[in-house]
C-alpha cells in the first residue's frame, strides 16, 4: 500500500456531476487520491462564491468512491499544495489545455518536474458544463436564508467586498448581471446597498426618513425577486429602539444580510451635508442600547447589525469616532461603518489604522463617495472589508434622463434624443427575459 503512487486532483466541487466522478475514477487507477478542495477564498479570487460552504463541499468529496484524502486548497494556484504533497500525478480534465487555464496547467507541469511528477489530462466529459448548471441555478433563484448568509461568507473569503447601490428591480438586475474581464479575471459586484438617499430621491422625496420602512421594504422586494446577491439595508437612525427590534426581524425574514444604523438622533439629514446641516449624535450609551436591543431581537446567527459612526461628519475628531467604535463593538455590533465627507480620505485612513491596531477582526465598512480617488486595493490595505458605492446608479441615470427630456423639448421631436440618449427599442425589448412570449 505504501508504495502506491500519489495522485492530486484540485476541484471546487460546488456542483458535482459525472465529469468529476470520471476524473476521480481515472485518478484512482493511478494511486492514492488526494483531492484539494478549493476554499471559498480561493474561488472568490476569480469568480463568484460557490453555493455550498467549504465544509459542505469537503464532506461531499470525501464520500466519493475513489477519494482517499481531502485537503483544503487555499489558493487558486495548485503549486503550494503540490510542493507540500509532491504527488506523482496531477489529474485534470483536458479542457484546461486551452483558454485561461492553460497558464495554470503550464505552471503545474513545471512545478511537478521538480520531483519528477506528471500531469495527466483526462478527456473532458462532453455535454456537462458547470457554467451552464450555474446559469440554471441562477434562474431558479435563491432563498432568504442562503442570501442572508452570503455577506458574512463574502467578508471571510474576499480581500474587499464590493457593493453597489440599488433602488429598484432594474438596478438590482444590473448589479446581478454586470461583469467585466480585467486581466483574465471576472470582476463583478458582490451585492446591493439599499440606500435611503436613492430610495427617497427616486420617489421625489427628501432623505429625512420621510419614506417609511414599510414602503422601502415593499419596494426592495422588486430587487429581491430578480436577484440572488446579498443586500445591505440602510436603516438610517434605526428609529425608536422599540421599533428597531421589529425592523431587524422583518429584514431577516426577507433574507437581508445586514442593516447599517447611524448614531444620530432627531430629524435625520443626509450625512453628505456634513456640518452644513444640524447633525446631532446619540450618546454612546443610547446607541449601545439600540445595538443591544437589535442583537437580542435577531433570530438567525448570520444577520449583521453594523454601527455607523457620524463623528467625522459632525466635525468631531478621529478620537471620538474610535471611542464610539470600541463601545459599539462591545455592545455587539457586527461591523463598523465609518463615514466622512472629507475629500482627502486621511481621517478615514487614520481611523482604520488606529482601529486595526486594537481590533483585527471586526469588519470595517466604508462609503468613499467624496474620497473616490482610492482604489479598492488601497482601501483594503487600510483594513477596510466592505466598500459601498452608495448612490452611483441613480446619479448616473438622472443626468441622462434630463438630457433626453431637454433634447425632445429643444427639437420638438424624439429623433435626436433617441439617437443620442436612448438604447434601441430592440434592446429594451430583449433586456428582460420573458418580455416576448415564445
Ligand atoms: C445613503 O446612501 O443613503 C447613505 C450614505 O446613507 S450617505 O448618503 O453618504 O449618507
Ligand atoms: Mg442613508
Amino acid at each position: 500500500m505504501d508504495n502506491k503512487k500519489k495522485v492530486y486532483v484540485g476541484m471546487s466541487a460546488d456542483m458535482i456531476h459525472p465529469g468529476h466522478l470520471n476524473i476521480i475514477k481515472e485518478a484512482a487507477k493511478l494511486g492514492t487520491v488526494t483531492v484539494g478542495v478549493l476554499t471559498d477564498a480561493a474561488i472568490a479570487s476569480y469568480k463568484r462564491l460557490p453555493y455550498l460552504t467549504y465544509e459542505q463541499r469537503a464532506e461531499i468529496v470525501s464520500n466519493i468512491k475513489g477519494v482517499d484524502n481531502v485537503v483544503p486548497q487555499t489558493t487558486l494556484d495548485y503549486v503550494p499544495n503540490l510542493r507540500e504533497l509532491k504527488p506523482d500525478f496531477v489529474v485534470h480534465g483536458d479542457d484546461w489545455k486551452e483558454g485561461v487555464q492553460a497558464k495554470t496547467r503550464q505552471r503545474i507541469i513545471e512545478a511537478m518536474a521538480e520531483w519528477g511528477g506528471k500531469v495527466i489530462d483526462i478527456p473532458y466529459t462532453q455535454g456537462i458544463s458547470s457554467t451552464a448548471m450555474n446559469q440554471h441555478l441562477k434562474e431558479i433563484g435563491t432563498t432568504p436564508e442562503i442570501r442572508l448568509k452570503r455577506l458574512r461568507r463574502l467578508i471571510n473569503a474576499k480581500k474587499i467586498v464590493r457593493i453597489l447601490e440599488s433602488h429598484n428591480g432594474l438596478t438590482g438586475l444590473i448589479i446581478e448581471n454586470t461583469s467585466v474581464d480585467v486581466n483574465g479575471v471576472k470582476q463583478e459586484f458582490d451585492g446591493m446597498w439599499a440606500s435611503s438617499l436613492t430610495d427617497s430621491t427616486s420617489k421625489g422625496k427628501p432623505d429625512i426618513e420621510a419614506v417609511d420602512i414599510t414602503t422601502r421594504l415593499h419596494d426592495l422586494n422588486d430587487a429581491l425577486e430578480v436577484t440572488t446577491k446579498p443586500v445591505i439595508f440602510d436603516g438610517d437612525t434605526g428609529g425608536k429602539i422599540e421599533h428597531f427590534v421589529f425592523t431587524v426581524r422583518t429584514l431577516e425574514r426577507l433574507g437581508i444580510s445586514a442593516v447599517i444604523i447611524e448614531d444620530k438622533v432627531g430629524l435625520k439629514q443626509n450625512s453628505l451635508f456634513g456640518t452644513d446641516a444640524v447633525q446631532t449624535q446619540d450618546t454612546i450609551e443610547g446607541f449601545c442600547s439600540k445595538i443591544k436591543a437589535g442583537k437580542n431581537a435577531q433570530i438567525t446567527e448570520d444577520f449583521m447589525i453594523i454601527a455607523r459612526i457620524e463623528s467625522l461628519i459632525a466635525g468631531k475628531p478621529v478620537s471620538d469616532a474610535l471611542e464610539r467604535a470600541f463601545a459599539y463593538v462591545g455592545a455587539g455590533a457586527d461591523g463598523i461603518m465609518i463615514h466622512s465627507k472629507n475629500k482627502d480620505g486621511l481621517d478615514i485612513k487614520e481611523f482604520c489604522t488606529k482601529f486595526r491596531d486594537q481590533n483585527t477582526t471586526t469588519p470595517i465598512i466604508a462609503v468613499p463617495t467624496t474620497y473616490n480617488q482610492f482604489t479598492e486595493d488601497e482601501l483594503a490595505s487600510w483594513g477596510i472589508n466592505v466598500v459601498i458605492y452608495a448612490n452611483h446608479m441613480l446619479r448616473s441615470a438622472y443626468p441622462a434622463m434630463v438630457n433626453c427630456a431637454k433634447s425632445i423639448l429643444t427639437h420638438q421631436r424624439s429623433l435626436e434624443a433617441s439617437q443620442e440618449y436612448c438604447m434601441p427599442i430592440k434592446e429594451i425589448l430583449e433586456l428582460i427575459p420573458g418580455t416576448k412570449k415564445k
